[in-house]
């Protein structure tokens, strides 16, 4: 079992140019998870989000808001704060790039390139798109525009470059020795196509605005904001000093989540800076699909961008929680829909999940005196479904290590699903009459096979498990994955909690369904 190692994970930072959305908060929500469970199975984690403050982009919306930049940026870096607080993510550290220490990280890096012979003045003459922040060759351009369908600007000004072009070997020999580094599978292909078929040096500077990181020693130029963006990612653990116990801990970073859009940035780019510093690449990055919206794309202009917390204003936060990573294969696009939430809070929360412990936790209140019941001799079907929860662990785990939530979720609810059906098997309403002893074997069996789920879904859905857990009683120095298997087994005889329900089911009110 991988006790104590180091799980460094990270978001990207986002863009203050933008109130925060549900496409933001299904990034961090996947990093939370993946935060929360590696810590209950003991290891030692670092969960880096934040906000990207720099570049033309934030500077125009600041410009837009008659804001100076650096106000607009404490006010907007604010609102992802606030997001992470109403979603409940459990970050470590939360980096702005705005901060001194981030500063001193990307002149550290950019010297440490210049030293290397890795960055060269020349003049860029290209297409730029300020909402990618992302250079384009002519070829790139689809109707005038950049492939993305954002708009471009036609740029020519003094600019450094990096020799990425000298890198296309290495990046090829890094994917071809780490099949792991790119994912999903498909991703990984398109990425090495893309290396494949040639690299050019990149522009690393411009001249024509302010707002960025001055370039070491020619304050005319500013860093270009990916180079000072990534960077984030080796600041917020110590770089330039990476003698630090933090940089020796936490880099590489064991896990970089993207959305698809920026994958190029964080699989190519950001490789290829960290070899030519001298640096080791991050160990994986994942990038994750689109959400749309009832089936179309999320804009400002079609007025259909979800807010997060009007979602959980409506649904509550765990269910949130659970539908974004439950309802998409994690990898692919999905479409958000109300009716496909509602269904999934009534299915598999209300219906499954919840019933299944509401059932019993009332079964055992009215019948056991309010106490974890006795457990009897065990015969061999309460043994299978004990037995079925306990070997939950390694298989989540497994699923987790790939990034795989949805498959991680389905096979707890395999377990979900067998209990409810143990329960009207095995009939403890009329074992009641029957056969006392034998009914509270059943409920036993039960509790304790609740007891791991609600421990296995602590990382997705902390509230609500945590609430589960106080009802079993269950103490709170005894949710970790250490604690799952027979050694910290329900003591009957532990008075318990009057039982209330977890997971109401959601009724659409007149306002909401219209
Ligand atoms: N600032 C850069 C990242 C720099 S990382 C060194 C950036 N910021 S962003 O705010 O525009 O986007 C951040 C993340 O939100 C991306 O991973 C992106 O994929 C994700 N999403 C934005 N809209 C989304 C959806 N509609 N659906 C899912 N995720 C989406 O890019």
């Amino acid at each position: 079992m991988p006790t104590g190692t180091p799980y460094y994970i990270t978001t990207p930072i986002y863009y203050v140019n933008d109130a925060p959305h549900i496409g933001h908060a299904y990034t961090t929500l996947a990093c939370d998870v993946l935060a929360r469970f590696m810590r209950l199975d003991g290891r030692i984690v670092h969960f880096l989000t934040g906000t990207d403050e720099h570049g033309q982009k934030v500077e125009k919306s600041a410009r837009a808001a008659g804001m100076d930049p650096l106000a607009f940026c404490d006010k907007v870096s604010q609102n992802f704060r606030d997001l992470a607080r109403a979603m409940n993510f459990s970050n470590d550290d939360f980096i702005r790039t705005t901060e001194q220490r981030h500063i001193i990280a990307s002149q550290a890096i950019w010297n440490e390139l210049k030293a290397r012979g890795q960055i060269y003045l020349g003049s860029y003459a290209g297409w730029y798109s300020v909402r990618d922040e992302a250079f384009y060759a002519e070829s790139e351009l689809v109707d005038g525009k950049a492939p993305t369908g954002a708009d471009v600007e036609w740029v020519e000004e003094p600019s450094y470059f990096f020799r990425l072009s000298a890198w296309q070997q290495p990046l090829l020999e890094h994917y071809a020795a780490h099949p792991g580094f790119v994912a999903p599978e498909s991703r990984r292909n398109e990425v090495v196509s893309f290396v494949q078929s040639g690299l050019r040096d990149l522009s690393i500077s411009r001249t024509s605005f302010g707002w960025g990181v001055p370039v070491p020693e020619d304050p005319d130029h500013i860093m270009y904001v990916w180079l000072d963006a990534l960077t984030n990612y080796i600041t917020a653990v110590g770089y330039p000093d990476t003698a630090s116990d933090s940089f020796r801990s936490f880099w590489p970073a064991s896990l970089h989540m993207v959305g698809k859009d920026i994958l190029r940035f964080h699989a190519v780019y950001w490789p290829a800076f960290l070899m030519a510093a001298g640096i080791a690449p991050p160990r994986r990055v994942f990038a994750h699909g689109w959400w749309t919206i009832e089936g179309q794309k999320m804009s400002k202009s079609l007025g259909n961008v979800i807010s997060p917390l009007e979602l959980i204003d409506r649904y509550d936060l765990d269910p949130v929680r659970y539908f974004l990573l439950r309802e998409v294969p994690f990898g692919n696009d999905g479409d958000f829909s109300h009716r496909q939430m509602v269904h999934r809070i009534n299915g598999d929360l209300a219906n499954d999940y919840g019933n299944l412990v509401q059932r019993v936790l009332s079964m055992v209140a009215k019948n056991c005196g309010g106490a974890t019941p006795d457990d009897g001799a065990r015969r061999p079907e309460d043994a299978a479904l004990i037995g079925a929860a306990r070997d939950l662990l390694p298989v989540v785990r497994e699923l987790l290590e790939e990034q795989s939530f949805h498959k991680a979720l389905e096979a707890i609810w395999e377990v979900v699903g067998q209990a409810n059906r143990y329960v009207d098997e095995q009939a403890p309403w009329t074992l009641r009459r029957t056969d006392p002893p034998r009914m509270a074997a059943v409920l036993y069996a039960l509790a304790e096979a609740i007891r791991h789920l609600a421990i296995l879904t602590q990382p997705f859905m902390p509230q609500a498990s945590a609430r589960i857990l106080d009802q079993l009683a269950v103490p709170a120095g005894e949710r970790t994955f250490a604690h799952l298997g027979p050694e910290h087994a329900l003591r009957p005889g532990t008075p318990l909690p009057r039982p209330e329900g977890v997971f109401p089911r959601h009724v659409e009110t007149a306002e909401a369904s219209a």
